[in-house]
């Protein structure tokens, strides 16, 4: 039996890996706190999927407590490490809470790995570890520039620590992961995920919200807006099981971006969600964000050679499935 103990299973990024990692014969064990998340989701996967799941209620910083998964569960063969904090407003806010608890959950976690000898971990990194890109697409061996915020800090330090430590790993540059698994069942349930786009753009679409603000329309940019790497959630799930059979295969450490290589404005998004789900939404231009980046999209070379991983679903597919969360999630 595979097992792969999952830290942060019952979050957005994290249920869609669970349903994943089940299609490929592994055998995943949740580790959550449901600080940010809902059991709901695991109900979602467990139907999905038609599969039981172990699930224990443990803070990744709590090392006994963690330790006593690893010891009930035993063989365990890798680790997938979603658990931290990840608004970046609140990040600027409390920067200690951020430190703490985003890089001590993984030292504790990679504690315990040494301890019963789990050789591979796979980690959830971010685009943002890039800062201000200076090339475009961007590729993973650009240097890290100054994170943008405490959030961006933490996921540099992170990487630091993994190259640092014996056990292999690989870590996972997500770029702007959106939608939903296509049942409705699972999704994004944290409370402070409304600062990103697309919840934004359905939480307008429904009545929510009134209006859009779309930050800065000023920029060098085809048409003056931001240009992101919006990626489906599955697609990005699916690329957690390539890593883990790669690195199990190859035995390395390493980082690979998981985006689509296209970079899309924030009006595209708006209008291609209105297109797609057929509704108005309602926005304006407003000032720009502090602390945003221009543009910054995907060289996915690296993912597509090594880890034969691709982005298969179309933004068109993403911003479909995200209206159908908005109106079913309960
Ligand atoms: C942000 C973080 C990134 C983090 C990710 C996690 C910054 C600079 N980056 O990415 O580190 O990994 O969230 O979720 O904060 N936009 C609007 N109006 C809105 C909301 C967003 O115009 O109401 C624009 C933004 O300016 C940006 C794009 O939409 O151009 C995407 O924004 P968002 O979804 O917040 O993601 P990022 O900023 O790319």
């Amino acid at each position: 039996m595979k097992k792969i103990l999952v830290t942060g299973g019952a979050g957005y990024i994290g249920s869609h890996t669970l349903v994943e990692l089940s299609l490929h014969n592994f055998y995943p064990i949740i580790v959550d706190n449901l600080c940010n998340t809902s059991i709901k989701n695991i109900k979602g996967v467990e139907k999905i999927t038609g599969k039981s799941i172990p699930f224990y209620n443990v803070d990744c910083t709590n090392e006994k407590a963690l330790n006593n998964v690893f010891e009930k569960e035993k063989n365990i063969l890798g680790t997938i490490h979603f658990a931290a904090y990840k608004s970046v407003e609140e990040s600027v806010k409390y920067p200690h809470k951020y430190h703490s608890n985003n890089i001590g959950s993984l030292q504790v976690l990679l504690n315990v790995m040494k301890n019963h000898h789990v050789e591979n971990i796979i980690f959830s990194s971010s685009c943002t570890v890039y800062g201000n890109p200076d090339v475009l697409p961007i590729c993973e061996n650009a240097p890290f520039k100054k994170a943008e915020s405490p959030y961006g800090k933490t996921k540099q330090l992170c990487e630091e620590l993994l190259n640092k430590t014996d056990i292999l790993g690989i870590s996972l540059r997500y770029f702007n992961p959106i939608g939903s698994h296509e049942s409705g069942l699972i999704g994004d349930r944290s409370s402070d995920n409304p600062n990103n786009l697309v919840p934004i753009i359905t939480e307008t679409a429904i009545g929510k919200r009134e209006i859009v603000t779309v930050f800065g329309d000023d920029y060098d940019t085809k048409d003056g807006t931001c240009l992101r790497d919006y990626i489906h959630v599955v697609d990005l799930a699916n690329a957690h099981v390539k890593a883990l059979q790669y690195v199990m295969k190859n035995k390395v450490k390493s980082a690979f971006n998981i985006g689509t290589g296209n970079g899309v404005s924030v009006l595209e998004a708006i209008h291609i969600f209105e297109k797609v789900n057929n509704i108005k939404v309602n926005y304006k231009i407003g000032p720009r964000r502090d602390g945003d980046v221009e543009q910054i999209y995907s060289d996915n070379t690296l993912s597509t050679n090594e880890l034969e991983w691709e982005a298969k679903r179309t933004i068109e597919e993403a911003m479909s499935s995200a209206w159908l969360w908005e109106q079913q999630k309960q």
